[in-house]
C-alpha cells in the first residue's frame, strides 16, 4: 500500500490510524519512533515491513503510565522499581520477564520486554488517549541513522505510512538506554541518554553487556546507525584529512572549526563541554553530511566520558565496515 503521507500536530487523527491498526510516526525526547497497537498483529507487521527490520528483532513498548509495566511484567524487581522511580518517564528502557498477553511478535519470541515511558508532551498525550500501548522502534529503514525531526522521517518513511505526528527536533537526539538484569545486577544492553553514572547513583555498579558474551539485546549489531556515505571516526584529524587529501570530506566537528578545510564542508555539534548538545544534533548532522554527496564524513572521536561514551558507540556502529 502506498500512502500520501501527511506531517502534522493533529493528535486525534494519529489517534485514529492507531485505532485502525495502521502504523504512524511518533515524536520521543530521544528520537521519532514508528508507532503500532502492541496487541494488533497486522499493525507490528506493518512496522517490520515498514522499517524491513528481521522479524528477530523484538520492539519497545512505549506506555502511557507506570502502572502498565504491571500489567506487561510478570516480575518487577526491587532494582527495576528504584530504576524506574529514578527515570521514569524518560530515556530509559527496562528489560523484564513477559508477561503471555503481549503477543510474541513484538519481543521476537524472547522471554523479556522492553518497557519504556517516554517524557514527550505530544507522545505522552496521545498515549494516554489510547487503550493499548505502543511498539516503536525507531523511524528510520534498519540499519540507517534514526531520525530525530519530522523531516528525516518523511525522507525515509514518506509513503508508506499514513502520518507523522511532528513534535519538533528531539531533545535528547539519541536512543534511550536499555538496562535488563542477570541474577542481582544490573546490566546495561544499549548506552544511550542516560549514562553510567547516573544509574549508578541509583543502583550502584552496573555491567556493560559488551563485557558479557550474550546477545539478550539482538537490535545490538555492530554495524547500525549508519549513513551510505562511508564514515570514519578518529582522535586525529589531521591525519584523517591528509590521508583522504582529493576527495569531498564533509568533517563533523566540536568547538571550533578546522583551519584544515573550507568552513562549508563542516558542521560543529557543540562544546565538548556541553555534550548533551552535541548528542542533540548528532543525528541532524548525519542526515545532513550524508544528503550532501561527500566521498567520506570525518568524525572527531569525543572523550569517552558521560554521554560522549554513548555517542562514541554510536559513531563506531555507523563506521564500522
Ligand atoms: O529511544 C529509543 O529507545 C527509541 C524510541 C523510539 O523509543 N526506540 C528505539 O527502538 O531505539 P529500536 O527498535 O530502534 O531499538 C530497540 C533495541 C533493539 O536493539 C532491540 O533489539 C532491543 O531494543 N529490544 C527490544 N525489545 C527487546 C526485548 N524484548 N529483549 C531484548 N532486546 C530488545
Ligand atoms: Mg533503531
Amino acid at each position: 500500500m502506498i500512502f500520501n503521507t501527511e506531517t502534522g500536530t493533529d493528535i486525534l487523527l494519529a489517534k485514529h490510524y492507531l485505532d485502525k491498526e495502521d502504523i504512524v510516526a511518533i515524536p520521543t525526547e530521544t528520537v521519532y519512533g514508528l508507532a503500532a497497537n502492541i496487541f494488533s498483529e497486522p499493525a507490528i507487521k506493518k512496522v517490520y515491513s515498514a522499517k524491513k527490520r528481521p522479524a528477530t528483532n523484538p520492539l519497545i513498548i512505549h506506555i502511557a503510565n507506570k502502572e502498565w509495566i504491571y500489567e506487561l511484567a510478570e516480575d518487577v524487581n526491587e532494582q527495576a522499581k528504584l530504576l524506574i522511580d529514578n527515570f521514569m518517564p524518560g530515556p530509559l528502557t527496562i528489560l523484564l520477564p513477559k508477561k503471555k498477553l503481549i503477543p510474541d511478535m513484538v519481543t521476537s519470541g524472547l522471554p523479556n520486554v522492553a518497557i519504556r515511558l517516554p517524557a514527550h508532551p505530544i507522545a505522552n498525550n496521545l498515549l494516554k488517549q489510547l487503550d493499548y500501548p505502543l511498539a516503536a522502534p525507531s523511524a528510520n529503514p534498519f540499519g540507517y541513522i534514526s531520525p530525530t525531526t519530522a523531516q528525516h522521517v518523511y525522507d525515509q518513511m514518506g509513503g508508506k505510512i499514513p502520518y507523522i505526528l511532528d513534535g519538533g527536533k528531539c531533545k535528547a537526539g539519541i536512543e534511550s538506554t536499555i538496562i535488563g538484569f542477570k541474577e542481582h545486577e544490573t546490566v546495561v544492553y544499549r548506552l544511550g541518554s542516560i549514562t553510567i553514572a547516573e544509574l549508578e547513583a541509583v543502583v550502584g555498579k552496573v555491567i556493560l553487556n559488551s563485557n558479557t558474551k550474550d546477545i539478550v539485546a539482538p537490535g545490538m549489531l555492530k554495524k547500525h546507525y549508519s549513513p551510505r556515505t562511508p564514515l570514519l571516526l578518529t582522535q586525529n584529524i589531521e591525519d584523517a584529512l591528509t590521508q583522504y587529501t582529493g576527495k569531498k570530506i564533509g568533517l563533523l566537528t566540536y568547538d571550533s572549526y578546522s583551519q584544515l578545510l573550507p568552513y562549508e564542508h563542516q558542521i560543529i555539534l557543540g562544546e565538548t563541554k556541553n555534550m548533551s548538545l552535541i548528542a542533540h544534533n548528532l543525528y541532524s548532522a548525519m542526515h545532513i553530511m550524508d544528503a550532501a554527496g561527500y566521498d567520506i564524513i570525518i568524525v572527531k572521536r569525543l572523550p569517552d566520558e558521560g554521554i560522549g561514551r554513548s555517542i562514541n558507540d554510536r559513531l563506531n556502529r555507523a563506521s564500522s565496515l
